[in-house]
Parts: structure tokens; sequence; C-alpha cells
């Protein structure tokens, strides 16, 4: 029985277990995906431990992401150009790879809720530079979009994503964020902001072209003030719940050997 699982710390409002557990049963695999709670000391050891166990891979969530990189033996392009990883695949030669596949969820949940969606039509808009900005801003570029404007809070880390993701990004300042959204054809919220408990993200939308594709990295509440603005104003909105479950659908494959549906199912399991 091949076991995968999620490691992170804390892990218990990881919504992976549900959502894994409910592709397990609807494809009757006889296989179990397991939320751990790991200590950064123990991840070194963790990792070696579990190939041994019957483990066939691993999700990573914070604060391993960016550590498990250390750890593999091999590490995709994507996933040293984010510099973090989200996937791991313990292969039966023992060697341990790492992917990131927040990138492909992401634009995968754009395909499925906005077909019509070119990322070609104009300048993307980012706001924030995380490491989920980080993956968004790489998916984006593969995507064919050809200025990539950014925001941060903290300007040097935008700054430090365009230096490492080149000349088709464009830094703007935190204070000229509304200015950024003139002419995009797509707008990303990749920070915390809008999140239940949090502030709202206040940036002025007056610049915003109602053809514009606004999305949110934030899926509590689905519907985040930003988007709620932005569906206001006429454009198509997308939710960042799809994200989460479209990211998981690779590894679900590589480790259980059936690529998991994304559907309305899928969603409500992890509501
Ligand atoms: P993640 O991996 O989820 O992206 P992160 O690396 O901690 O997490 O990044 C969080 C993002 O939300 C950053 O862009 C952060 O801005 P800073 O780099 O300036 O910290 C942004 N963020 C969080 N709280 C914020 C706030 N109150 N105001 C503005 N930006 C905020």
């Amino acid at each position: 029985v091949p076991l995968a699982g999620v490691i992170g710390m804390p892990i218990a409002h990881s919504r992976s277990p549900r959502l894994h557990g409910h592709w397990l049963r609807r494809y009757g695999i006889e296989g179990h995906y397991i939320p751990m709670p790991v200590m950064p000391e123990h991840l070194a050891e963790v990792l070696r431990i579990l190939p041994r166990a019957g483990f066939v891979g691993l999700n990573v969530t914070i604060p391993h992401k960016e550590a498990v990189l250390a750890l593999a033996d091999v590490v995709t392009d994507r996933a040293a150009l984010i510099g973090a990883a989200n996937t791991l695949i313990f292969r039966p030669d023992g060697k341990i790879h790492a992917d990131n596949t927040d990138g492909y969820g992401f634009i995968a949940n754009l395909r499925q809720n906005a077909p019509d969606w070119d990322p070609a039509a104009g300048p993307a808009a980012v706001i924030g530079a995380g490491g989920a900005a980080r993956a968004v801003v790489a998916s984006l570029l593969d995507s064919g979009v050809k200025e990539l404007r950014i925001t941060n809070r903290t300007r040097i880390r935008s700054e430090q994503i365009k230096s490492e993701f080149g000349a088709r990004l464009v830094v703007y300042d935190w204070a000229q964020a509304g200015n950024m959204l003139e002419g995009a054809a797509t707008v990303v919220n990749a920070t915390s902001l809008g999140m239940t408990g949090k502030q709202p993200l206040r940036v002025p939308l007056d610049a915003l072209s109602p053809q514009a594709l606004v999305t949110d990295l934030v899926y509590t509440p689905l519907m985040t003030p930003l988007l709620a603005q932005a569906q206001e104003r006429g454009c198509k909105v997308v939710d960042g719940l799809g994200m989460l479950l479209h990211q998981a659908a690779p590894g679900f494959e590589r480790w259980f050997g059936q690529r998991p549906e994304v559907d309305d199912e899928a969603r409500r399991v992890v509501l």
C-alpha cells in the first residue's frame, strides 16, 4: 500500500489530506495520505526514513519548502528557479526528486476557470514578492507574459525577484501599486492581505480595465475584498482555491499512478 503525506509545522490546518483522501477513495486506490508535523531540526532524518517505511513521496509546506532543496538529489529547474519545492518523489533507486507545482497550479486554475484568458494580451501585475509570488512570476513568464510588473511592501524583495527573473520585470513602488494596474491584462494578489483576520489589500482600482482578469491566492474567504471590487468593475475574477487543487494533481499522479480530476466535488471536499 503506497503511502504519501504532507510535512510542515504546524500541519493541522492543511487541507491536502482531505483532497488526497477524496481522490484515493474516488479512484479506489489502496493508499494513504498522512499529515505529519515535522520540526526543522528533524527534516533530514524524516526524509531519510520515510522512503524506507513505504512512502512514495510527500508534499512539503511551511517552513520546509526551501530547506528540502538542499536535501533532494534531483531538483527540477522550476523548483530551483523558484527557490522552493512543494512536491517530493521518492524514487525506487532511493533518490529524492524535488519539484514545485505551485506555478503549474496557478496557471491551470486560470485556464480552467477563465478559458479566454490570454497571458500575452497585456502586462501582468503581481502584488507581493514572497514565496508564493515567486512561483506565480515563474509561471506567468513561462506562459508568455511580455511585461510583468511587481510591487511589494518591502521593495527590496521585488528587486531581488527582478534580478533573478530578468528583463521582462518592472518593479513598482508599494505606494504606486494603483498605477501598476493601468493597462494590465492580468492582476494577481500574492500577498496574504484580504485573508480572514487580516487587513484587506488596499490598492486603488481606478486604473483597472474591465478587460483584466483578476485573481487572488487567498481563498479564505473565496471572494476576497479585491475580487469583489474587481468584479464590481466588470472584471473576470478567479478565486484561489483552484490553485490549491491543481498544484496537488501532479504529485497524486506520480505517487498513485492516476491523474486526478479537479472538479466541483474536489472543490467541495476542501472547502
Ligand atoms: P508566502 O510564501 O505565502 O508568499 P511570505 O513569503 O511570508 O509568504 O510572503 C507574504 C507576502 O505578503 C509578502 O509579499 C508580504 O510583504 P513583505 O515582503 O513586505 O513582508 C505580504 N504581506 C504580508 N502582510 C502584509 C501587510 N500587512 N502589508 C503588506 N504586505 C503584506
